[in-house]
Parts: C-alpha cells; structure tokens; sequence
C-alpha cells in the first residue's frame, strides 16, 4: 500500500469534517489521544456530534450520520425518545439531587423487578462497572471466598478484578495487563468461553466466590453463546453452590424485557444491569437474590456490611429517564423491532461483501452486527449461525488497526457512524436506514479498494 493512496480518504475525510479537526485540535490538549472513551479514538480525527434524534447524528459539519453506536448500546429506543426527553426535561426543574430518598427510586426499581423475576433486591450505582464491581464484594462477603471465575473475552467494564483478560490477544502467554497486580491476577480464574467442561473442573479446584458471564458472550456476543450453555452453568454453579453472577449491562433490557436471562430461561443469582436501564443517562444496578443483597445492610444476619456510598446513587434525573424508558421497553416491542432490523442489516451486508467480492462476513445475534474482515470459513448459513464453529481463538482476534480507522473513516463519509468491526441497532432503524447503511457500505468498501487497503472487486 503507498501511502500516497492511502491518504485519499483521510484527504476526504478532512474536507468533509474540517470543523471536528479544529475541535481535536483543542482536545488533544486536554485527554490523553484527545478522547474521554478508549473506542472514540480515530485517526486522524474523531467527529464531534452536534445533536442527535432517532437513528441519526448530525455532526459540527451538519453531516447527518445514521447511528449504530446507539450510545454504547444504552439507546434502545434512539436517540432523544420523546417520552425520556419529557421525563429529563421535567424532572431537571425539581430536583436533579436532592440528597435524600425519592419517590423516582422506588418507581425505577419495582420497574426492574416487575420485567426482571430474579430482581428479588435492587442497589443502583452509577455504572456497569460499578455494577460489577459490587457484584464481586457481595458474593465475597457472603461466601468468605476470594477467587472469582471469569471467561476469556468477556467484558465487565474497566475496573482492576474483571479486566484482565476482557479482549485478545487469547494466547499462551497469560493476559498480563498494566497496573493490574499479581495478588488480583491471583484472584482471578480464567476459563474459555461456552466450555462448560472447563468451567466445572475450574470450580471443582479453584472454590472461586462466584461465575460471573458476560450476557450472551464476549463483548455483545463477538463469541456467542447459546441458551443450553448458560442452562449448563446455571446447574454445574447451582451443584457446587457457587454464585452465579449473569451481566446484563448491555444484553438487559435490550436482547428482550427480561433480559438475556428471560431468553434462557434461567435464574441467576445476581444480575448487573446499567445502559438501557437509565434510559440513556448514567446508572447502573445490581439486582439479585434477597439474602444476598442483604450484604449491603445494615445489622444483617451476615454480621457484616458491604460499604456503599455514592453522590449519583439512584440520581433523580436517571430515574426519570429510566422510568420513561422502561416503560416503553416493558412492551417487548422495542427489542423486537431492533433485533429484526439488525438481521436485515446482517443479512443484507453479506450480500454486499458477497456482491464486492470481498472476504469479510457479518454474524450476530438480537440487535448486534459483528464483522469479520479476512473471514477464510465456511459460508454464512442462516441469521443464528457462527463463524469458526464459535472457536473463541479465532473469532475474538485484533483486527488490523490501520483497515480499522479507514474503514470507520470511508463510512463517515458514506453517511454511517458504525462502532469499530460492529454495531447496534434500536427501534429507530427504519428499514430506510438499513438500504441506506447497505448503499454506505458498497461506497466504503469502494473507497478502500481505491485506496489500496483491500484488494479490488
Ligand atoms: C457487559 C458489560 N458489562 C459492563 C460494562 C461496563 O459498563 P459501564 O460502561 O457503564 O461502566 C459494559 C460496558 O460496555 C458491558 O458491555
């Protein structure tokens, strides 16, 4: 590839968004690679978003983008749903903190009980990662162990207990991660993912606190996972009377009502829920069994208390948001129309990679589109199939960066603003949207052919 030819859509890309690179430039004086999100990073620039309404962006240059960041997945709805807008707008005039209980709390957690059965106990925290974070102190606390079980490729959010090992590369060489210490290495029990064999002979050795399981497998299910596996763990855990933590940041509320859990059929002891649970503002739970949860008050039978303060704790301004959400989503209606435009979308764009001639595939499961560039498989077949036979080494792999922010760059200017190798949809992809995303990946892929990043149709 020269790189004379490789610049023509970065060329583009800077004619088109000339006002993003004057807000970058601020930016890079500010954060660290001038982001405040590890997957907003984009060479040579990201794009600054002006507003945003359904399924679309406009960005400071007044490019219309269709969205499939949908707010790292926490806008099930779209952007701006008139009913979250109302609630925010309300709520923001009486009180955004008023330093004491409120009535919003107790509306958003019986929501969460009435469409999650396993939410016997509630604790809202201010994000997924918090969630999760919580999740490991209780089980701890309650069982008086300290390993925790997790799955190669499965993604908790940032915090030191459940990072490690959140992303490839999955080699032989151990997953060592900056600042993360070797007593927390130690803690920590990695198994691959959907092998169900491993999992219980780990338990068996290792006597860990808990399983926690990232909802339908590795990072919105690049590895996915199938009801009879989580079925499985549910009973080999329930056997050795180890706690089964299920994460529903992402999947809970979004893959249906219930959750991922109400799609398995399963109980899991405790679930950590955050995104569409605050309607697209900040908020996360915890959600679980009775005695359990009891951990977190005070004069419990346990004799001791998990500590948990927080400023934003159940924030009125979330609950509002979350309430008006929840009640859209309590219909099962949102999740329907978000998964059935995902498969059009998945469906569609392997007809473009096949028209193109070009080895890249599109898999995913409920309203996530994953990519493959490269792809040397077999053939998809049918919306549940998966590449590789689901071999976790080689479909949780790095692709290659430069292709990656190209390739996010060629879509920027075919009018689509898709998430990296995968995207979500809402209930606003249109079927508008999806022909038109369709037609923007046919100008993307053109323009790195022209480029010289993959070879020609
Ligand atoms: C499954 C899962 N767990 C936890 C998190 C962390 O949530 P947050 O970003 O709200 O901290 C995420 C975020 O993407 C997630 O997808």
């Amino acid at each position: 590839m020269s790189q004379a030819v490789s610049q023509q859509i970065e060329s583009r890309f800077r004619e088109s968004f000339g006002n993003s690179a004057v807000l970058y430039e601020r930016a890079v004086g500010l954060f660290p690679n001038g982001v405040t999100h590890d997957s907003r990073f984009l060479k040579p620039f990201p794009i600054y978003v002006d507003h945003a309404s359904g399924s679309r962006k406009t960005d400071r240059d007044g490019n219309e983008l269709i969205d499939y960041w949908m707010g790292h997945g926490a806008l099930l709805l779209g952007h701006s749903h008139p009913a979250v807008v109302e609630a925010a707008r309300d709520q923001v005039g009486r009180s955004t903190h008023p330093g004491a209980c409120h009535e919003l709390e107790l509306e958003w957690g019986e929501r969460v009980q009435r469409m999650v059965p396993s939410a016997e106990r509630i604790r809202f925290t201010n994000s997924g990662t918090e969630a999760t974070l919580m999740a490991l102190r209780v089980a701890r606390i309650v069982t008086g162990r300290t390993k925790v079980l997790k799955f190669a490729g499965h993604f908790h959010g940032w915090h030191d207990q459940l990072i490690p090992a959140a992303s490839p590369p999955h080699d032989d060489d151990g997953y060592g991660m900056p600042g993360i210490t070797e007593g927390v290495f130690g803690d920590l029990v990695i198994v691959p993912p959907n092998d169900l064999e491993a999992a219980a002979a780990a338990i068996q050795e290792h006597q860990p606190a808990c399983v926690i399981h990232e909802g339908n497998g590795s990072r919105w299910g690049v590895v996915p996972v199938r009801a009879e596996f989580l079925q499985g763990l549910r009973q080999v855990t329930a056997e050795a009377d180890t706690i089964l933590i299920l994460d529903e940041v992402i999947t809970g509320f979004r893959v249906h009502q219930g959750g991922f859990q109400s799609v398995c059929e399963i109980v899991p002891d405790m679930t950590t829920m955050a995104k569409v649970l605050a309607g697209g503002l900040p908020g996360g739970c915890l959600a679980g069994r009775a005695d359990l949860l009891d951990a977190l008050a005070f004069g419990n039978s346990l004799g001791k208390k998990m500590k948990h303060p927080g400023t934003f704790n159940a924030n009125p301004l979330s609950a509002a948001a979350g309430c008006a959400a929840l009640d859209v989503v309590a219909t099962g209606e949102p999740s329907r129309v978000a998964n059935q435009q995902a498969a059009k979308l998945r469906q569609g764009l392997n007809g473009v990679f096949a028209e193109k001639g070009i080895p890249w595939v599109a898999y995913g499961d409920f309203s996530a589109i994953k990519l493959i560039p490269g792809y040397d498989g077999p053939a998809p077949d049918g919306d549940d199939w998966v590449p590789y036979e689901g071999d976790y080494r080689r479909l949780d792999v790095k692709f290659d960066d430069a292709l990656g922010h190209a390739f996010r760059c060629a879509l920027l200017l075919a009018g689509v603003d898709w998430m990296g190798w995968a995207g979500s949809t809402s209930s606003a992809h249109s079927d508008e949207d999806i022909e038109a995303t369709l037609s923007g990946f046919s100008v993307a892929i053109d323009l790195l052919a022209a480029d010289g990043l993959i070879p020609p149709a």
